[in-house]
């Protein structure tokens, strides 16, 4: 997995992002310690007397919001003006997410918002996606999932809790699946026939989804539209 970035790119790109919220937004709060810090910057922000309502995209997600004073609702009841949220890799427009496994409701979140910032620091970033998908099964689907995977010419690797002590179980109670597929030349498509799969709840390819990315390093921000 790529999380070599240092916190203070990690920070600059968050902080850059999170300057880009404005007085009566609804605010997707992503997922990650990128986007940790744009939330915090945005909690700062809310201090100061910014009006905003936030859509948290996990449990820790919502629990930093309510930490940092950020006012909540939910997807049921707002449509989300502007999206902020990292990933595990980005290639142009195209990301591979869920390494934190919230990448179901980060999709539904993401894909929804009039504007989709994303935040990374230059180890995240390549030219063609090769990171593994995750890939959110629901429990009875583990085995049938991974076997289809193997036959499209990945890798699966049920997902681990960090203690080795059982597999991640994701916020909609579900297993993930790391499939390997190398180099992915044809994101949309492996896409669609990852979601085609029976038990198959949500998969990491956010294609085409990003507005804007915003990379940070030690010296400052980079932001590629
Ligand atoms: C969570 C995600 C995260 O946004 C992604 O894993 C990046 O995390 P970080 O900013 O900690 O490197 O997709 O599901």
């Amino acid at each position: 997995m790529k999380q070599g970035g240092s916190d203070a790119a990690k920070r600059a790109a968050g902080e850059s992002a999170a300057e880009a919220v404005e007085d009566g937004m609804v605010v997707g709060l992503g997922t990650g310690s990128t986007t940790a810090h744009a939330i915090r910057a945005i909690g700062r922000r809310v201090d100061a007397g910014l009006d905003i309502v936030g859509v948290p995209t996990s449990f820790q997600s919502r629990e930093l919001a309510r930490e940092v004073g950020i006012p909540l609702t939910e997807l049921d009841d707002a449509s989300v003006d502007l999206a902020i949220d990292g990933a595990d890799e980005v290639a142009g427009a195209d990301l591979i997410k869920g390494g934190g496994a919230a990448h179901a409701r980060e999709k539904i979140v993401d894909a929804s918002a009039d504007r989709f910032l994303v935040v990374a620091d230059p180890t995240k970033t390549a030219e063609t996606l090769s990171h593994p998908v995750p890939v959110e099964v629901l429990p009875a689907a583990r085995t049938t999932v991974a076997a289809s995977v193997r036959q499209t010419g990945g890798e699966p690797t049920l997902r681990q809790a960090e203690r080795k002590d059982g597999p991640v179980v994701t916020d909609n109670g579900n297993l993930v699946l790391d499939c390997d597929f190398g180099d992915i030349d044809d994101p949309a498509a492996l896409g669609q026939t990852l979601a085609s799969l029976p038990g198959v709840v949500e998969h990491g390819l956010f294609v085409g989804l990003a507005d804007e990315v915003h990379v940070g390093s030690e010296d400052g921000v980079t932001v590629r539209e």
